[in-house]
């Protein structure tokens, strides 16, 4: 049987062999959420960066350039890290260079993986579908904040467990810790994780509506992968 694991923190990926894995980044809020709704909007491809300087110069090179740190868009970038921000015609065959406060630094840290691919609730079935094909044992990295456990990736982690707990096993505890978590909050996430750290963070800048989108699950069918350090469907 193939198996399942949940990196909780980046902080942890040391612990992880992922060169025969496939890998699944998962950053809720809102990261892979706005990764996944800019290519079903058409984007041609984007290119993740762990720092914001080498993002920016992408500008020059005919790139949207995107971004946040802390939440806040990057002064000087062409767009933040709303997925409202990318479904217009404005990133319709674009290449856009992203980078995240952790997102796109999760992404860094997986790239030694067989395979490396993008989830959020809004493509939750697609990736379940494909890691339920696929040959390899699977890890899910949750992208967390600034090293520390967040509550939505680990929801997210959860219920992509749940949907294969028939077919993947657990290869530790903590798949087993986010699937129990899941199937608690299933109900009502929106209500679960109204105490959760960056949903009080979203709603001080004022983007409660991020919230809620990024956690509907299915409105997109992409799955995003990243091939020679680009993300491409
Ligand atoms: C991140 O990568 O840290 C997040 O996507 C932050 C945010 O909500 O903008």
């Amino acid at each position: 049987m193939k198996t399942i694991d949940v990196c909780l923190s980046p902080e942890l990926m040391h612990l992880y062999d992922v060169r025969n894995r496939t890998v699944v980044v998962v950053d809720i809020l809102r990261a892979t959420s706005t990764m996944v709704t800019a290519l079903a909007h058409g984007a041609e491809s984007i290119t993740p960066f762990a720092k914001a300087e080498e993002c920016l110069e992408m500008k020059y090179r005919g790139y949207i350039t995107s971004g946040e740190r802390d939440g806040k868009k990057i002064e000087g970038f062409s767009k933040g890290n709303s997925p409202f921000e990318y479904m217009d015609d404005q990133v319709r065959g674009m290449k856009i260079a992203f980078t995240t406060t952790n997102g796109t630094q999760a992404i860094e840290k997986s790239k030694e993986a067989k395979e490396v691919l993008i989830g959020s609730f809004l493509n939750l079935s697609t990736v379940v579908k494909y890691l339920l094909l696929g040959e390899n044992n699977v890890l899910l990295v949750c992208a967390g904040w600034k090293g520390r456990v967040n509550l939505e990736d680990t929801l997210f982690a959860g219920a992509v467990v749940e949907k294969l707990k028939d077919y993947l096993g657990p290869d530790c505890d903590a798949p087993l810790a986010a699937r129990h978590l899941y199937n608690q909050a299933k109900g009502n996430m929106i209500a679960f994780l109204s105490e959760s750290s960056h949903v009080k963070r979203l709603n001080r800048l004022n983007i409660h509506r991020d919230f809620e989108f990024c956690l509907t699950p299915d409105q997109y069918k992409v799955l995003p992968k990243l091939k020679n350090g680009v993300l491409v469907i």
